[in-house]
């Protein structure tokens, strides 16, 4: 199946989306896809196929969240515990993932068209030296995009972005390119793979745990533990999803009121975080030449 689908909505799906548009709609939702080889196990086909139709319900979630009027979304696609699974399993989910990175370069028109930066967020020196250059090509290609974000969590887990974070400002005071007075919970925010905020949080699978994921993006999200298993999440479990935030956004609204998120950093700032924004992609530059 591809990334990029459109026109899967029935009329009435449609007009429940339009009904729904007329309350707050998260701007960015995170989505933790859990339940894949529960799945597999539950209609007696292989673990790999599971991860397959997760994928598909991946695109299909994403064409949602575009009717919705939601502008990123953030999935965790493979945590760095993920690789303390069986060899095949691990072998397979690379696999998987290098066969779609192929299918999202092949969609390039649609991409640049519809103007979605994709970005993936991780420690990519641990993948394999062919799925990091698809990868460093699908983010440099769609890096200038802004009409929308499609955040991939892939050898992540959020203590160690956190961790890489304060390594790289504790070198910026070493190196003297900012001052120990810089250091702040927003330059952290601003030195992490991902610096944005879900406003709603999605696990399924009926796990009531984040796993690591966007542990510090995530401090003021609303977050929704749905029952059901990551491929057979549908249209109405989203549906769900959208209401339970719509019920909780006041007290969200409440929090954001008191963000300092705008403000601006001083030159110094500034300038350290474009060093660190040319070097993050000088390093996607020689990923791309990989052989
Ligand atoms: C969690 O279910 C799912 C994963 C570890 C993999 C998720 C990957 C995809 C949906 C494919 C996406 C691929 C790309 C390239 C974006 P689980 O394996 O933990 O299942 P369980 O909880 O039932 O054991
Ligand atoms: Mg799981």
């Amino acid at each position: 199946m591809s990334w990029i689908i459109e026109n899967s909505l029935n009329k009435f799906q449609y007009f429940l989306v339009n009904v729904l548009k007329c309350g707050p709609i998260p701007k960015h939702v995170g989505i933790i896809m859990d339940g894949n080889r529960r799945y597999a196990r539950k209609i007696n086909v292989e673990k790999v196929v599971g991860h397959t139709m997760g994928f598909d319900k991946l695109s299909e979630t994403l064409e949602w969240c575009k009717e919705m009027g939601i502008k990123e979304v953030t999935v965790y696609a493979f945590s760095m515990e993920n690789f303390k699974r069986t060899p095949e399993e691990v072998a397979d989910l690379m696999d998987l993932a290098t066969e779609k990175f192929k299918d999202l370069l092949k969609e390039e028109n649609k991409l640049m068209m519809e103007g979605i930066c994709v970005r993936v967020i991780g420690d990519l020196s641990m993948l394999r030296k062919d799925l990091q250059k698809l990868i460093a090509k699908a983010m440099l290609l769609t890096k200038d995009n802004t009409k929308s974000f499609l955040n991939i969590a892939f050898a992540y887990v959020s203590r160690e972005e956190i961790t890489t974070s304060v390594k790289s400002v504790i070198k910026g005071v070493e190196d003297e390119l900012i001052d120990k007075d810089d250091v702040t919970d927003r330059l952290i925010s601003q030195c992490l793979y991902l610096n944005s905020f879900p406003d709603l949080l999605i696990r399924t699978s009926g796990e009531v745990r984040l796993s690591d994921f966007l542990l510090w993006q995530s401090s003021n999200s609303i977050v929704y533990f749905s029952q059901v298993l990551w491929p057979e999440f549908s249209f109405w479990d989203f549906v769900v999803c959208i209401l339970h935030y719509q019920k909780s956004y006041y007290k969200l609204d409440e929090i954001k009121l008191n963000s300092t998120a705008g403000v601006p950093q001083n030159k110094r700032v500034e300038k350290y975080l474009s060093i660190l924004r040319e070097n993050k992609f000088k390093l996607l530059e020689t990923y791309a030449l990989n052989e």
